[in-house]
C-alpha cells in the first residue's frame, strides 16, 4: 500500500505539473520526508520520497519516486569529497535506497535530502527563470520578494548545489524558497500544502512583478517585413521548406521534426531583438539539453521566396555546424565525451514559425515546447532587465557532463524504423491498417491517409498518440488532396521517408458488365492515385536527400489472368509497372521502389466485406464465409493470407536488410504457381 506521504506528494506533483506555467515538461522534482517502519529492525526510520530520474511531474506515479533513508543521505556530507568530485555522490545514492523498485535517484536528490524542510519543490517556471537569467537577478529577487526568497548563484546541479541551498535555508529563516541563478526555483514548507503554496506564490509573484514593472515591448520594436504570414501561406511555406530543412539537420543522424507556428514564436521572430536574443541561447539546463546551445535562425524577411530561403538556410546550416564544432573544441578536454553531432535542434523562420528536431516525434515536439519556454523566459528577463543566460563554458559542462552521457548510453537501442516517417494510403482499414500498425511498432511515425477523416483518425488513435500516428483525409484521385496529405505529413513529422500506395477498391465484373465508370473508378484510385501519391512524395524524398522507400500494394492479379476482373487486374498491372518505372527513375536519389502482390486476404478487408467477397465466392462456387479457407486450399502452402502477412513484407522491404533491393515484387499469397514471377 502506498505510504500516505507518497500519496500526498504524488497529488501535489501532479497538480503542479499540470500547469505549464509551473514547470516545463519533465522538468523539476518534488520531495517529502516522513517516517515508516524499517522491515529489518521493526523500528520507525526517517525516509525521503523524491521524484526520481526521468518522468514528468504532471503524470508522476509511485513508480517514478525514489525512496531513500534520510539518515544515510545526510551522512553523505561526511564523506563528500568536494565539488570537483561531486559526481561520485550520485552512485552513493544507490546505497541509501530504502528497498527496491521505484525510480533511480536523480542528480537533484541531494537538494531534497539536505534542505532542512519536510517538503521541497524544485521547479523550472518561465517566470522564475526570467529572474534567474536577468543580468541583475539578485537585486530584482530582493526587490520583488523582500526577504522571503533568497538568491543562489548559478551552480551546475549536484551535491554542492544541495549544500548551497540547505545553507541558504539555514541562514535565511524567513525565506520560503530561492531563485537558482541561471536555472529555476526551489521552495519548501513544513507541510505539503505549505510547500505547494510557496511554490505557487514565488511563480505568481515573479509573473506579477514582470507584468507590473516590465517594459511593454521586451523584444523591441516590430521588424519591418518580419510579421507573421497569413495562416495558409505560412503553412504552405513551412511545408515547402520542411523537406530541405530535415535533410540539412539530418546531416549527422536522421531526425524527426515538429512544426509550431504559435503566437509566441511568431511574435518573437517579428521583433527587432530576436537575432541578438536567439544567439544568446537558452539557459535552464533542461532547456538547452533539448534545444542545443542555440537555435539556427533564418535572417530573411517573411516574404522571402522558398528558393532564396533554402539557399540561405543551407549556408546558415554550414555556419551553424562550424560554430558548434568550434564551441566543442574550445570547451572539450581529454575526458569529454565525443561530439554528438553539430546539427541544430531548433530552426526559426521569421513569418513562418519554428521547426524543432529530435530522435523521435515526442523529443522533437518537446524540444519545440522548451524553446517556447525559453522565449517566455527571454521575454520576462528582457522586460525587467537584460537576459543573461549561463555562459558557454557552463553550458558545455552540462551538455557533455559525464552523468548526462551515461544517461544517453543507457537509452534503449532505437527500433529498426526509428526516425522514419511513413505515409500509408487507405490505411483506415484492412491491409493498410495492418501495415501502419506494423510500421509504427517498428518505430516509424505514421500518417494514415484515407477517404474519411474520422476513420483515419480513429485508426491512428488505435495505434498510438499523435507522436506516433496521425490521420488525414485524402481521396488519392484528387491531386490537391494528395498534395495536402503529403504536406500534412511533412508538417506533422518534419518530412517523409516511406510511402505505401495501398488505397484501393475492387469491382468484380466481366468485360461486358464493366461500365466506363467502373473502369475509370478503378484506374483513378489505383493507377492514377498511386501516380499522384508517388509524385507528391518523391518531391519530398528528393528534397530531403535521405533516400526513401515507395511500396505499392499491387496484387497477384497484376500478373494472373483471373476471371471477371478486367478493370481491377488491368489497373493492378499498371501499378506493378509503375514500380519498375519509378525504381529506374528514382534510384539515383537513393529511393527504392518495390511492390507486393497479395492474394486472398479476406479477413479484415473492406474490399471483401463490401460485395467483392460475395462475387468472388459466386465465381468460385463457394459460400462467402468459406472464401478465406477456399483461397487457402488453392495455395501451395495451404495457408490463409492475413493483413499482417502483407504488413510483414512491407516492413522487410523497408528494413535495412533489403537496402540493395529495388524494382522487386514480393508475392504474399501463400504460393500461387500461376502467379509466379519470372
Ligand atoms: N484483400 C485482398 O485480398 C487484396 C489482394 C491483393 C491486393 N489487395 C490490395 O490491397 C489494398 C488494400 O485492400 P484491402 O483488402 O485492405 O481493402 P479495404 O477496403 O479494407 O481497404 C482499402 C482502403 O482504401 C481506402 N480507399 C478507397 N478508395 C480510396 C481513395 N480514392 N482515396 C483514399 N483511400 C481510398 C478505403 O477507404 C479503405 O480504407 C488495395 O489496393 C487492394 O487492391 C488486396
Ligand atoms: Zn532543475
Amino acid at each position: 500500500m502506498t505510504h500516505e506521504t507518497a500519496t500526498e506528494l504524488i497529488a501535489r506533483s501532479n497538480r503542479l505539473g499540470a500547469d505549464p506555467r509551473n514547470t516545463n515538461y519533465a522538468g523539476g522534482n518534488t520531495s517529502a520526508k516522513g517516517t515508516d517502519r524499517d522491515p529489518v529492525t521493526g523500528e520507525q526510520v526517517e525516509l525521503l520520497w523524491v521524484k526520481g530520474s526521468g518522468g514528468d511531474l504532471g503524470t508522476l506515479t509511485e513508480q517514478g519516486l525514489a525512496v531513500l533513508r534520510l539518515d544515510r543521505v545526510r551522512a553523505m556530507t561526511e564523506v563528500y569529497p568536494g565539488v570537483d568530485r561531486e559526481d561520485e555522490m550520485v552512485a552513493a545514492f544507490d546505497y541509501a535506497l530504502h528497498g527496491k523498485g521505484g525510480a533511480a535517484p536523480s542528480i537533484d536528490t541531494a537538494m531534497h535530502g539536505l534542505v532542512d524542510a519536510a517538503h521541497v519543490d524544485h521547479l523550472h517556471p518561465d517566470s522564475g527563470i526570467a529572474f534567474a537569467t536577468a543580468a541583475d537577478g539578485e537585486r530584482l529577487t530582493a526587490e520583488a520578494f523582500g526577504g522571503r526568497v533568497a538568491w543562489v548563484p548559478w551552480r551546475r546541479p549536484g551535491f554542492q548545489l544541495g549544500l548551497d541551498i540547505s545553507e541558504i535555508k539555514r541562514t535565511h529563516p524567513d525565506a520560503v524558497g530561492c531563485i537558482l541563478g541561471g536555472h529555476g526555483i526551489t521552495a519548501w514548507g513544513d507541510t505539503s500544502e505549505e510547500a505547494e503554496a510557496n511554490s505557487l506564490w514565488i511563480i505568481g509573484t515573479a509573473a506579477a512583478y514582470i507584468a507590473e514593472h516590465g517594459r511593454s515591448d521586451p523584444f523591441g520594436a516590430a521588424l519591418d517585413g518580419y510579421a507573421a504570414l497569413e495562416a495558409g501561406e505560412r503553412r504552405a511555406k513551412a511545408a515547402a521548406l520542411a523537406p530541405h530543412l530535415r535533410g540539412l539537420v539530418s546531416t549527422d543522424k536522421a531526425q524527426v521534426g515538429h512544426f509550431t507556428d504559435s503566437a509566441e514564436v511568431l511574435d518573437f521572430l517579428a521583433s527587432a531583438e530576436h537575432p541578438r536574443l536567439a544567439a544568446l541561447g537558452t539557459s535552464c539546463p533542461d532547456h538547452f539539453l533539448r534545444t542545443k546551445v542555440k537555435p539556427m535562425v533564418l535572417d530573411l524577411p517573411a516574404e522571402a521566396g522558398v528558393e532564396e530561403s533554402i539557399e540561405r538556410l543551407t549556408a546558415l546550416h554550414e555556419q551553424y555546424r562550424t560554430e558548434y564544432a568550434a564551441y566543442y573544441d574550445e570547451h572539450a578536454d581529454d575526458a569529454s565525451p565525443t561530439m554528438r553531432g553539430a546539427d541544430p535542434a531548433i530552426v526559426l523562420v521569421p513569418g513562418v514559425g519554428m521547426f524543432s528536431y529530435g530522435a523521435n516525434a515526442q523529443t522533437a515536439r518537446v524540444a519545440g515546447e522548451f524553446y517556447v519556454n525559453a522565449i517566455n523566459v527571454m521575454r520576462g528577463a528582457e522586460a525587467i532587465s537584460t537576459y543573461s543566460p549561463i555562459d558557454d563554458a557552463e553550458k558545455f559542462r552540462i551538455e557533455y557532463w559525464a552523468l548526462e552521457e551515461a544517461k544517453l548510453q543507457r537509452m534503449p537501442k532505437p527500433k529498426p524504423l526509428a526516425t522514419r516517417i511513413a505515409l500509408v494510403t487507405g490505411a483506415a482499414s484492412g491491409i493498410g491498417k495492418a501495415i501502419a500498425t506494423r510500421l509504427a511498432a517498428e518505430g516509424a511515425c505514421v500518417v494514415i491517409a484515407d477517404l474519411d477523416l474520422e476513420k483515419a483518425q480513429a485508426a491512428a488513435a488505435e495505434i498510438g498518440s499523435t507522436d506516433v500516428a496521425v490521420g488525414v483525409q485524402a481521396n488519392v484521385t484528387d491531386e490537391a488532396q494528395v498534395q495536402a496529405a503529403v504536406d500534412a505529413a511533412v508538417l506533422a513529422f518534419g518530412g517523409l521517408d516511406l510511402v505505401v500506395n495501398n488505397a484501393g477498391l475492387s469491382l468484380s465484373k466481366s468485360l461486358l458488365e464493366t461500365t466506363v465508370a467502373d473502369w475509370d473508378l478503378q484506374h483513378d484510385v489505383m493507377a492514377k492515385g498511386s501516380f499522384l501519391v508517388s509524385r507528391a512524395a518523391a518531391s519530398v524524398l528528393i528534397a530531403q536527400k535521405l533516400g526513401g522507400d515507395i511500396v505499392y500494394i499491387s496484387s497477384k492479379n497484376s500478373v494472373f489472368a483471373g476471371p471477371n476482373n478486367i478493370a481491377y487486374s488491368a489497373t493492378k498491372a499498371d501499378q506493378a509497372h509503375q514500380v519498375r518505372l519509378l525504381a529506374a527513375e528514382l534510384g539515383e536519389h537513393g529511393v527504392k521502389v518495390n511492390g507486393i502482390n497479395p492474394d486472398g486476404v479476406v479477413r479484415g478487408s473492406g474490399i471483401f466485406a463490401g460485395g467483392w467477397g460475395a462475387k468472388r465466392a459466386a465465381v468460385y462456387g463457394v459460400p462467402e464465409e468459406e472464401l478465406g479457407k477456399y483461397y487457402a486450399q488453392r495455395t501451395l502452402l495451404k495457408r490463409e493470407v492475413l493483413p499482417e502477412n502483407v504488413a510483414n513484407a512491407v516492413f522487410v522491404l523497408c528494413s535495412a536488410d533489403l537496402s540493395h533491393t529495388t524494382g522487386l515484387h514480393v508475392p504474399v499469397d501463400a504460393g500461387v504457381a500461376a502467379a509466379f514471377l519470372r
